[in-house]
């Protein structure tokens, strides 16, 4: 039977039950359903409006529901409800029969679908914090044995200055951190009940919808019924916060396919972590981050869709509203699987020292430290950077590096130009100058990475 069969002299047609039903995908949202319905029978009964018996009676039924639901997470075979609400009513009348049919007194689907998935989010936010800070631990462990190993910093992917290894990892920390950050705004804005907001105007119940949304674990109860019933800001903030953590990883995977590319060579991973080519048989491929990369689009493809899905729905709830699942969920196990993966990729990843120390050596990555040199000599900056050009073009066309070229060279193009100039140009020294917080100096690293280290504990 379905909710609303007393104004039809036609049951709904199977292709239009099809397109319309939701519960294949919205079950998922069973458990929150029960304990909205366990609060809200709880809630009748304090209004009067059903007895002490039949709420006890609700609550056992719903209790054996949430039972039942626990050792079923998938659909559990044929059901014709509508979606879960239907389900769940479905359920109760077929356990104890006329008591049932009070537990949607004074409310409606539409408070009601958007407590359970507001419930659903909170604890979903939860799970993706937490699997942020596992990822973000493994990137610290990374920091910690790479805290100087070089590596070439790139601008414009050419080669810049070099930097520490350990010093990239700590970027993503601190896109990590922000990334919990956003998703612990995001619970805190969405920690507020709708229910008792009826269909869109409000609940005839006499309840105490504070002390409702309070039993159901949230902050607030939701001002205004209208909103109430059609606000799905949340979607959008969790969709947001989602989209923006796969940008954050989807950029760390990018610089570790570039670093394990052949032409890079400064990272490697693991065999644990890699795919072959069938065809060419000395392929190693960065496929665990690829799909990283690969799989933000799809998360960001969802927060535009529903971004679309709501632009100019008209007050209150609109059938619409129901695109608001498929999406999230995707998006949301989506982001969660990436962060699980990256968090076991980062220990497979080995950076090559040595070969990495080359690379930051090439490029002229050391003309920085020239300019400055010639400042500390008196030279302003501005002219300190064109004698520093000249001197890069000379060492160009003789296929040197700055390092060696001769003193009579260096002075040639500025006779301010000493010996003293050579261990100016060791990448050592360029690395150790940068120690002022948040710079690459591995004494800078280590205190950084210290920081990291007590958020962590404190998160
Ligand atoms: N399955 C619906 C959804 O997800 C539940 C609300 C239905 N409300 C209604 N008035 N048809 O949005």
């Amino acid at each position: 039977m379905s909710l609303w069969g007393g104004r039809f002299s036609e049951p709904s047609a199977a292709e239009f039950k099809q397109f319309n039903d939701s519960l294949r995908f919205d079950y998922v949202l069973a458990p929150f359903d029960l304990q909205a319905s366990k609060a809200w029978a709880g809630a009748l009964q304090q209004a009067g409006l059903i007895s002490t018996e039949e709420n006890q009676q609700l609550q056992e039924a719903l209790s054996a529901l949430v039972k039942q639901v626990a050792k079923q997470p998938e659909l559990p075979l044929q059901s014709n409800a509508e979606d879960i609400h239907s389900w769940v009513e479905a359920q109760l009348i077929e356990q104890i029969g006329a008591t049932a049919k009070k537990l949607h007194t004074g409310r409606s689907r539409n408070d009601l679908v958007a407590t359970d998935l507001r419930l659903f989010c909170k604890q979903f936010a939860q799970h993706l914090v937490t699997a942020n800070l596992a990822a973000i631990e493994n990137l610290l462990s990374f920091a910690q044995t790479y805290q100087d190993a070089m590596l070439p910093g790139y601008t414009h992917l050419q080669r810049a200055q070099p930097i520490v290894a350990g010093h990239w990892a700590m970027a993503y920390v601190s896109m990590l951190q922000r990334d919990v950050s956003r998703l612990r705004e995001t619970i805190r804005r969405l920690d507020v009940s709708p229910l008792g907001s009826g269909a869109l105007a409000g609940t005839t119940a006499a309840i105490d919808r504070e002390a409702l949304a309070h039993e159901l674990g949230f902050r607030y109860a939701s001002e205004n019924s209208l909103d109430g019933v059609s606000d799905r800001d949340f979607v959008l903030d969790l969709l947001n916060a989602a989209s923006t953590g796969m940008i954050h990883l989807s950029r760390l995977a990018e610089d570790v396919i570039f670093y394990c590319s052949g032409e890079s060579g400064c990272f490697s991973m693991s065999d644990k972590i890699s795919s072959g080519s069938s065809l060419m048989p000395q392929k190693k491929n960065p496929d665990l981050f690829e799909l990283l990369r690969g799989k933000t689009g799809r998360v960001m493809g969802h927060q535009h869709a529903m971004q679309i899905t709501l632009k100019g729905l008209p007050l209150a709830y609109n059938k619409d509203m129901q695109e608001d699942k498929e999406g999230l969920f995707d998006a949301l196990h989506t982001y969660l699987q990436c962060l699980q993966m990256l968090a076991f990729a980062i220990p497979e990843l080995k950076v090559n020292k040595d070969h990495a120390a080359l690379q930051a050596a090439l490029g002229y990555s050391n003309a920085t430290e020239l300019a400055d040199y010639l400042v500390s000599k008196g030279v302003p900056f501005r002219d300190a950077h064109h004698l520093t050009g000249e001197l890069v073009v000379k060492a160009q066309q003789q296929g040197l590096a700055l390092e060696q070229l001769a003193l009579e060279d260096f002075q040639h193009v500025c006779e301010l130009i000493d010996n003293d100039v050579y261990a100016t140009l060791d990448l050592e020294y360029g690395l150790q100058q940068r120690k002022a917080m948040g710079g690459t100096a591995p004494s800078a690293v280590k205190v950084a990475i210290k920081h990291a280290q007590d958020w962590l504990h404190a998160a």
